[in-house]
């Protein structure tokens, strides 16, 4: 899986609803005061999923390990300082090595060429944890949070509540169609939000500046035409027209992984840019607009008024990281069934 384009809608539907479910049943199993306790799927008993990270991780990898654990097996961490691959070792011998160990392989990765060539020769299936590319896994925790909050979009909305064994457990809420603005650099994660939102119905508002640089390359854009994704996206350069009747506001670094040095000239670009109150009160923001960021963020992205006030979802957001890692790897890696569009927990 390298991007959510590879994936149907109701097949993406699937994983948030299983998400959903995985996270109710484990969070009581992981506090020791609690009496309901179900324990989650053992999918991944006497299995091991590689991760193989050549950039820094604290969500992605901690979700990652954490998540294996809850599914009765076992994540082995291999950092770029540590195994072979990129020094002594091709990806095309490491997939075919380590696929030969471990059930599941979830890469970060530089360009996105290196995860594609690790997917064709791995015995085993390949999850991306980044690449230059596409980040799909934070798309579904950012549309998890979206949907667990679909009451401060819609207040009329009821929980509804399903019965397993005889628990109480909410199914996932729905959400009704939303304006979702995005402030910021055509990178990783906006890509997977645009191959993502517009199949649910959400429309996108994304201001980055002029330069092509800041814009979906070829290989991106391609996939979200091809999903007629584009029909719900506009794209502009002024972030206050990008916002307007925004019902979620999302940015992301302006200086992604491995562009350090690019520092001072993607500053002096992106002046302008930081999400604000004022900006989005200027823009004709939704009054009650929430914030989205996948992290980490600096400062200059957005400022602290809006990144830990009350708009802010940023927290469960990175929270829903290991619920939605942990409803891939049981769906991948554990049931070999990730595929498939019928909607069971
Ligand atoms: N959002 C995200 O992928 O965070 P990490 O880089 O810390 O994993
Ligand atoms: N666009 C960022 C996302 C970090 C989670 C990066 O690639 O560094």
């Amino acid at each position: 899986l390298m991007t959510l384009a590879d994936l149907s809608a109701p097949q993406i539907h699937r994983i948030l609803v299983h998400s959903h479910y995985l996270k109710q049943i484990s969070l009581p199993w992981l506090q020791p005061g609690k009496l309901w306790k179900q324990k989650p799927s053992q999918s991944l008993d006497k299995k091991t999923v590689a991760l193989l990270f050549s950039k820094r991780s604290t969500r992605t990898r901690v979700s990652a390990e954490t998540a294996a654990t809850l599914l009765g097996g076992q994540a082995l961490f291999l950092g770029k300082e540590d195994i072979q691959l990129g020094v002594n070792e091709s990806p095309r011998d490491t997939a075919r090595v380590i696929g030969g160990m471990c059930q599941g392989i979830f890469a970060r990765v530089g360009d996105h060429s290196e995860i594609e060539e690790l997917a064709k020769y791995s015995p085993v299936p390949v999850l991306n944890a980044l690449s230059s590319l596409w980040h799909p896994t934070q798309i579904l925790a950012d549309l998890l949070t979206l949907h667990e909050h679909a009451h401060l979009f819609s207040p009329n909305n009821v929980t509804e509540y399903k019965s397993i064994d005889d628990k109480r457990w909410t199914a996932l809420p729905e959400l009704r169609p939303l304006t979702v603005a995005y402030v910021g650099d055509s990178a990783n994660v906006l890509h997977d939000m645009l191959v993502t939102y517009p199949r649910f119905g959400h429309s996108l508002r994304i201001a980055s500046p002029e330069n092509e640089r800041y814009r979906a390359p070829k290989a991106v854009w391609d996939r979200v035409v091809e999903l007629e994704c584009d029909k719900k996206i506009w794209w502009g350069a002024d972030p206050k027209e990008a916002v307007h009747g925004a019902d979620v506001v999302v940015t992301d670094t302006f200086i992604s992984m491995g562009q350090e040095a690019e520092k001072e000239e993607r500053l002096r670009d992106f002046q302008g840019y930081q999400v604000t109150e004022q900006l989005c009160k200027d823009g004709g923001a939704n009054p009650d607009w929430k914030f989205l960021h996948c992290l980490p963020r600096k400062p200059h992205e957005v400022d602290d008024e809006v990144f830990y006030g009350p708009r802010s979802l940023v927290f469960p957001e990175a929270d829903n990281r290991k619920w939605t890692i942990m409803s891939l790897f049981d769906l991948l890696f554990g049931k070999w069934n990730l595929h498939s569009d019928k909607i069971t927990p």
